[in-house]
């Protein structure tokens, strides 16, 4: 029989113009592997073909591939057991295996070799592992493992990962990166209360798309170095909660560690765990995350800035839901359009003394008017020093105090003196930077003369050489530049 690879087939169906929309993809192999079925759709698709149009593929030109040239690899053809009931370890790492035996066409990072897209397909099942599941030697990438679910079985190596893209082996001839584009989706990975759900380590364009990663005990997802790890879609939660759960107090772990740089978490709700999300690495962005995990009163965080401060974290319209966030000693962070439910709040926490580069604008807070304020500082290890270019402004408070970096007020009277106190909204105790003040009178034929007098303690002390009834109206800002 004279074989037509699959790749001319669909050149010449594009030669014939069909529409392309009654076609497989031809970048995504048919999920089922059931052949005999793919072989009637093919030829169903080239009688129709020859009906409708005089080109027509040769007589006795097969339209199917050899099985060997499909780079889907099914895990229950090595063996694995799709109903969970008996160990499936050492099926999906064979399988996983012969997907990157072979290397193929393509470029990537020098020194990782390109397999191409080879899939590897957990087929909806539910397996049980005891241990990791990894690819034999690092330095591979472009590989997908897709579609079912991985559980930790009660023997699993404890405080390993079930999905562990670290390097045991040197194979790598990179120095820097063990692993590029790796692309795990759709797959729920149950940690069984064993250890964590997906480690990175080293590794370049990770794709973590649509998991659902519970029951960890450490991390449910950690990166450590490596760029650019993308968590998208995706569900983590220690214990299966919807809220409101009896045992929260008792949530340990953290959803996702980023102890790496430039990466992505975009679109992910984090539904129980001490700490949502940690992060020690630099140009994070935090995107559309919900998080409510751990309610601060019982020892939560929702999102954690570890020193170094120089973390250049953005989180933006994200939701945090009974527990917010700390920063220690933040040099340059922003935190804008995010939606604080429950006297949420933010804490700035002294480690060193620095507060640098800060914007916490145009967010929204709702409590329960129990007085909570919105930003607040933690100077138990030492006061705040060095304090530059810190912007807490345009939030809306609904049941909480607002605090801010820049205030107006006013006071009217009849004297030669006029005090306005910003201590209520100011979040810095002491530190104003620039002062603005206006004196209004409506008396006549009086110009008197009025002086700033005092600034400390974030009261505004203005004095006039005569006695006027009027209003005195300041503008106060605390986040202004140091000019040298
Ligand atoms: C766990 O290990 C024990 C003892 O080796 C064994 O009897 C049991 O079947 C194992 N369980 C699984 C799920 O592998
Ligand atoms: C928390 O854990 C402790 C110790 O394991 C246990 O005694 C306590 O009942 C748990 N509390 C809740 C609310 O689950
Ligand atoms: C301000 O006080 C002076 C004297 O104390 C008084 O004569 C004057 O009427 C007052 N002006 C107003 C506008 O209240
Ligand atoms: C500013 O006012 C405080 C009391 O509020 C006072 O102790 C301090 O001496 C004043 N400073 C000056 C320069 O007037």
């Amino acid at each position: 029989m004279n074989l037509l690879p699959l790749a001319t087939f669909f050149i010449l169906i594009n030669h014939v113009y069909i529409a392309s929309s009654f076609l497989p993809h031809p970048s995504i192999p048919d999920r089922s592997h059931d052949y005999d079925t793919q072989i009637r759709k093919l030829q169903d698709l080239k009688s129709s073909l020859s009906r409708t149009n005089p080109v027509s593929i040769g007589p006795g030109e097969a339209l199917v591939p050899p099985v060997s040239s499909s780079r889907l690899y099914t895990v229950t053809s090595y063996g694995a057991d799709p109903t969970g009931k008996t160990d499936s370890t050492d099926a999906i790492l064979n399988a996983i295996a012969d997907a990157v035996a072979e290397e193929r066409d393509g470029v990537l990072m020098q020194g990782i070799t390109n397999h191409g897209g080879v899939q590897i397909s957990l087929e909806g099942g539910i397996y049980k592992v005891n241990r990791p599941m990894k690819f034999p030697v690092a330095g591979v990438g472009n590989i997908v493992i897709s579609g079912g679910t991985l559980r930790a079985s009660e023997n699993f190596t404890r405080d390993s990962y079930l999905i562990d893209l670290s390097s045991s082996s040197s194979s790598s001839t990179n120095n820097e990166y063990n692993y590029e584009y790796i692309t795990f989706r759709d797959i729920m990975l149950d940690c069984n209360y064993r250890g964590g759900g997906i480690r990175a380590i080293n590794a370049l364009r990770t794709n973590i798309d649509n998991c659902y990663i519970t029951h960890f005990t450490t991390n449910g997802i950690s990166v450590e170095g490596g760029h650019e790890t993308y968590i998208r879609n995706s569900f983590l939660g220690q214990h299966i909660t919807a809220g409101g759960d009896p045992h929260e107090r008792n949530f340990s772990g953290t959803a996702i560690n980023l102890a790496g740089n430039d990466n992505a978490v975009t679109d992910v709700v984090i539904f129980s765990a001490a700490t949502g999300i940690v992060v020690s690495g630099q140009a994070n962005v935090i995107t559309g995350v919900h998080c409510y995990n751990k309610a601060t009163g019982f020892g939560g965080t929702g999102v954690y800035l570890k020193l170094p401060g120089l973390t250049q974290t953005r989180i933006v319209n994200s939701y945090f839901d009974y527990t917010g966030i700390v920063a220690e000693d933040p040099v340059q962070l922003h935190v804008s359009g995010c939606f604080f439910l429950g006297d949420a709040f933010i804490v700035l926490k002294s480690v060193h003394g620095t507060v640098n580069g800060v914007n916490i604008v145009d967010n929204m807070f709702s409590g329960s008017n129990k007085g909570v304020d919105i930003v607040q500082l933690d100077q138990r290890n030492g006061a705040f020093n060095n304090i530059d270019q810190v912007v807490v402004n345009n939030n809306n408070v609904n049941g909480m105090n607002l605090k801010a970096t820049v205030a107006t007020g006013a006071t009217t009277g009849n004297g030669t003196s006029w005090t306005v106190d910003f201590n209520q909204i100011l979040l810095f105790p002491r530190h104003i930077k620039f002062v603005q003040y206006t004196l209004m009178t409506s008396e006549s034929n009086v110009f008197p003369n009025y002086v700033l007098r005092n600034i400390s303690n974030n009261k505004v002390f203005i004095e006039s050489n005569i006695a006027v009834a009027g209003t005195v109206s300041v503008t106060v800002d605390q986040g202004l530049s140091k000019r040298s």
